[in-house]
């Protein structure tokens, strides 16, 4: 095979087909089974759109209502997993102990029958049940703190707010958070829906697919890019310490937190949506100069990089929102990954519906016939 054929990060090459979610990156357009992310998030929630994710269509009323009955009901975990988390350390990562939590579920349900819908379904609401309270677990035993059991009569948003500060949010804090949910649920086949998808393909169990894709969101050219943002927005300090900044983030070839996508030129419209979300809740909460070094960040790196086709994307502005909101900051890209359950079990369904094992090629650029040189005459 010729080496032209070799697209490093796989740029612009089609590894699967689906209907989940479509993304327009010139024209700032995502759409999720074909309804406009700027429509899902003034007029749905959450659960409603990872129905729709998943089983591909907008749930009844009784449809929904059944649906979040279930997840509310699935939302504790079993002391063993709790005593598990108990043992790691306060100072790790929590994606590291989501990860491995997340796995651990499969040793508990790890009947595999992927030809049931039934199972499906069970997986679906286990897993969007209990990775929330898996995520306030580790937070609150990390501060030395038993973990708040989930209430069942908080919804969706209210509870994963409820358990990870333990007081009950404001109203308006838990539907910008649910919006935040929805807008982070899906995004087509990025690295880590593409890990879910390889894992996938080999008919494992939904944990371990789970587990494989928390642990690709975790990196700092993924969904770790919220926390760097804030990171980077402390670093600035203040609005006219942004120009000297980004001159010599430039110079020294730097990437610039939350900027640049692989699919958007234009500002990422999930970006749109969650800086007015900032600005809600900076108008109700109170101001945050971060916000006003992040508008000015914004403007400068138009300036500079805006004719290459790097804006804000969805990192940009999340960290703003979840701080705001009161999210430490090493819990951004757990509260992501909650979000992105939805569309990694929506891939992971679309996946064993039309399963092939993903096995590419390569193109090998090492040597032939080497001789073994024994260890005496090794330099
Ligand atoms: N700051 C400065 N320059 C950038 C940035 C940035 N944030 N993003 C891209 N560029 C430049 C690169 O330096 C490169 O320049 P060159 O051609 O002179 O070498 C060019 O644009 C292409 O960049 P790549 O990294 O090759 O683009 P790719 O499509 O592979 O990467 C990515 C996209 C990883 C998102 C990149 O823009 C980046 O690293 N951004 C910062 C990290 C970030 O915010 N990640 C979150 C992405 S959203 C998400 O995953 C949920």
């Amino acid at each position: 095979m010729s080496a032209d054929a070799y697209k490093p990060g796989l740029e612009g090459v089609p590894a699967t087909q689906s209907s989940i979610s479509f993304v327009d990156g010139k024209q700032g357009i995502l759409e999720y089974r074909g309804i406009s992310i700027e429509e899902l998030a003034a007029k749905s929630n959450f659960l409603e759109t990872a129905y729709l994710l998943i089983w591909g269509v907008l749930p009844t009323q009784e449809e929904l209502d059944e649906f979040e009955h279930e997840i509310r009901f699935h939302r504790r975990i079993k002391y063993r997993i709790r005593d598990m988390m108990k043992c790691f350390p306060e100072s790790g990562h929590p994606m590291d102990a989501l990860q491995a939590s997340a796995a651990a579920l499969g040793l508990f349900y790890s009947r595999r029958d992927l030809e049931n819908p039934a199972y499906i379904r069970a997986a679906v609401v286990r897993l969007l049940a209990k990775i929330p309270t898996m995520v306030a677990a580790f937070q609150l035993m990390r501060k030395g703190n038993d973990p708040v059991q989930p209430r069942d009569d908080l919804g969706y948003a209210d509870n994963c707010l409820y358990m990870l500060s333990e007081q009950k949010p404001d109203p308006l804090a838990a539907r910008i958070f649910d919006v935040c949910l929805t807008l982070h649920a899906e995004h087509t086949i990025n690295a880590s829906t593409f890990s879910a998808m390889v894992t996938a393909s080999t008919l494992t169990d939904p944990y371990a697919i789970i587990a494989s894709a928390v642990g690709t969101l975790g990196g700092p050219l993924h969904g770790g890019a919220n926390e760097e943002v804030i990171a980077m927005l402390e670093e600035i300090g203040s609005v006219e310490n942004v120009r000297p900044f980004l001159q010599q983030r430039l110079q020294s070839k730097a990437k610039i937190m939350g900027f640049g996508h692989r699919v958007y030129k234009v500002k990422d419209p999930r970006a749109i949506i969650l800086q007015g979300l900032a600005e809600q809740l900076f108008e109700k909460f109170g101001r945050d100069q971060y916000y006003d070094i992040a508008v000015e960040l914004e403007n400068v790196v138009a300036e500079e990089l805006g004719h290459r086709g790097i804006y804000p994307n969805v990192d940009y502005y999340s960290g703003l929102v979840y701080r705001k909101l009161g999210i430490p900051t090493d819990l951004f890209t757990p509260v992501f990954a909650i979000a992105r359950v939805a569309g990694w079990l929506a891939h992971w369904k679309e996946q064993i519906e039309q399963n092939r094992i993903f096995r590419p090629t390569q193109i090998y650029t090492g040597q032939h016939n080497v001789a073994y040189t024994p260890m005496a005459e090794r330099l």
